[in-house]
């Protein structure tokens, strides 16, 4: 018997880096899925099988704290709590097949994580959203302990969230909003912006503080763009809210110019994530979709998406 998850991945509309400092950010779940399908083997096993890696422990001989660090840990580790949960004597095969490029800020790790969990539980029972959320977001801070939850939570739940550090609100949407993801093929690593954007406060407390006001009113204005379906507004807040990445030192020459490039034609783009590299996000709808991606293609690796509005789904 096969169980089979699948879960979306997400790109910060609005706030990151000024999250980490108690400003709402507003994330979007993207039509982009990982699909992770799990069986029971006879091998007393676990493995783990992606395009990107394969991870495999040995459950007669590991002890549990057994599990290395690394991208596949969370994964063997929610393997291994499901089998244990259910006193299960075999074995667990979980196969990601992923349509979210990895590492550049595409939510591609948390979504693994809901969708493993909810395929490798459902070989037993299906669990609500918030059961298999708990399980990805425990198996996810084993390994990063300072993951905030955010990305998996809208991979569980999908639309769209306005997120805080105490609070999680979903925004109701229900418009025709499109991104343009253009990849700026540059690797970042999350910890390592977060740093520099710590450095960059300690260095410049006042402004930074001013920052911080100026994108809390940013993010108040999203909110309200959003309520009335107002994509123009909206995308030119998206503007406003890279010149602030850019201020703080975590935008590229690299995503500068693929937003200086989308901003011919999209109603307004942004980097998205942590930046460093990653990927920037265009704002269409079905009269500039078309034209704004044909453009980006002459620059690099993009593509549309859209708002899933499911997040976790068993196929
Ligand atoms: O690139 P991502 O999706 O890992 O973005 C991280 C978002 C930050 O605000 C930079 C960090 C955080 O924990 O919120």
């Amino acid at each position: 018997m096969k169980s089979t998850a699948s879960s979306p991945g997400k790109v910060i509309l609005f706030g990151e880096h000024f999250v980490v400092y108690g400003v709402r950010a507003i994330l979007c779940a993207i039509d982009k899925r990982i699909t992770a399908t799990s069986r029971l083997i006879d091998e007393r096993k676990i493995r783990i099988l992606s395009s990107i890696g394969t991870a495999e422990m040995d459950l007669a001989r590991d002890s549990p704290q057994g599990i290395q660090p690394g991208f596949m840990a969370p994964f063997l580790h929610i393997a291994q709590e499901v089998l244990k949960e259910y006193n299960e004597e075999r074995g667990i095969e979980v196969v990601l097949e992923s349509e979210i490029p990895a590492g550049v800020g595409l939510g591609s790790s948390s979504a693994a994580c809901v969708a493993a969990a909810a395929s490798a539980t459902g070989l037993y029972e299906r669990k609500s959203k918030e059961e298999i959320l708990r399980k990805a977001l425990e198996a996810e801070r084993k390994i990063f302990e300072d993951a905030s939850g955010a990305d998996s939570s809208i991979s569980a739940f999908g639309g769209l969230m306005a997120y805080s550090k105490d609070r999680q609100e979903r925004i109701e949407f229900k418009g025709d909003l499109s991104l343009i993801i253009a990849n700026s093929r540059q690797v970042h690593s999350t910890r390592e912006l977060v740093m520099k954007v710590r450095e960059f406060k300690s260095k410049n407390e006042k402004l930074f503080g001013d920052l911080c006001s100026t994108e809390g009113t940013l993010v108040d204005d999203a909110l309200k763009a959003l309520g009335r379906n107002d994509l123009r507004a909206l995308g030119q807040l998206m503007s406003k809210n890279q010149e602030m990445l850019e201020r703080i030192g975590v935008s590229t020459k690299v995503l500068n110019d693929l937003v200086r490039e989308a901003d011919k034609i999209s109603y307004g783009s942004k980097m998205t994530g942590a930046g460093g590299g990653g990927c920037i996000i265009a704002l269409v709808d079905r009269t500039n979709a078309a034209t704004t991606l044909e453009h980006m293609k002459k620059l690099g690796d993009c593509f549309t998406a859209k708002i899933d509005f499911e997040g976790l789904s068993y196929l």
